[in-house]
């Protein structure tokens, strides 16, 4: 019998950045090697490192990543489909092909700007579990759900229409991240009670779909307006495994500072 206190200890610990739609080539290059840098000399815990850039990055930074394993590269979207006529889009085998490992799935920019849904969400997880990509899914409620008291309503409907059609061994594969949309690029963060409330939340109804062993192993990051001065806060809370960083994340000193903040704990 696993004593909860070491199945916590085995969740892994992660640090995701979004870059967003921001540096061009060179500056991403040249930001990710300081963040390598920064990570090989700074980081000595065993948290992963993920870093989630624009497509035209991702080769260049898994070849920089190369025989590094505490870092790895992900892509922030693709398209739900194989391949075929869908003119500017990248599938997740063009993903896969680079040797990125990651995919953000669900992100509330895409979901509010492209009018992303959790039917369509649904689909790109399966191509991207189909093309060995993880999937980091990323939900969230509005100001205005959280105020009608909708939230809890709001990331239970995300996880059913999008996740749970998966089955035991694909959601081990999945990470999940709560992004209130509120606290995005704002600079307020949800409470810290606020945050592991929902994040303990999340955690049940995957232990009530798939069992407590699996909710005991899933990682769930939080994301929005995390920085190196708030993160040991939220981080320090039972169900939050990491964070999903945006603004901080294109800073190779805070970056890493955030990442520092498991070296602690
Ligand atoms: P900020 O950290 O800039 O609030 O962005 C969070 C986010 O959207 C990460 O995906």
């Amino acid at each position: 019998m696993i004593s909860p206190h070491v199945i916590l200890q085995m969740r892994q610990k992660t640090v995701a950045g979004n870059w967003k739609m921001n540096l061009d080539y060179q500056e991403g290059l040249a930001l990710f090697s300081e963040v390598i840098n920064r990570v090989k000399a700074e980081v000595t815990g065993i948290q992963q490192v993920i870093i989630c850039c624009p497509f035209i990055h991702l080769h260049a930074l898994v070849q920089l990543a190369q025989g590094f394993e505490k870092t790895a590269v992900g892509a922030q979207n693709i398209h739900q489909s194989e391949s075929g006529a869908h003119t500017g889009e990248v599938s997740a085998k063009m993903v896969r092909s680079v040797g990125a490992a990651y995919v953000i799935v669900g992100h509330s920019e895409r979901r509010q700007e492209f009018g992303e849904g959790n039917v369509l969400l649904a689909e790109k997880i399966d191509i991207a579990l189909k093309n060995n990509l993880k999937p980091i899914f990323c939900m969230g409620e509005t100001i205005k759900e959280r105020e009608a008291g909708k939230h809890f309503d709001v990331i239970s409907q995300q996880l059913t229409e999008s996740v749970f059609h998966l089955n035991e061994a694909q959601i081990d594969k999945l990470i999940l991240a709560y992004e209130p949309v509120w606290s995005i690029g704002t600079g307020i963060t949800a409470s810290t009670e606020q945050a592991q409330e929902m994040h303990f939340f999340i955690r049940n109804q995957i232990a009530a779909e798939y069992g407590q062993a699996a909710a005991d192993r899933i990682s769930i990051l939080y994301g929005g307006s995390v920085n190196p001065e708030n993160a040991a806060d939220i981080f320090a809370k039972p169900d939050i495994d990491g964070g999903l960083i945006g603004g901080a994340s294109l800073k190779s000193r805070d970056f890493v500072a955030i990442v520092n903040v498991f070296n602690r704990s």
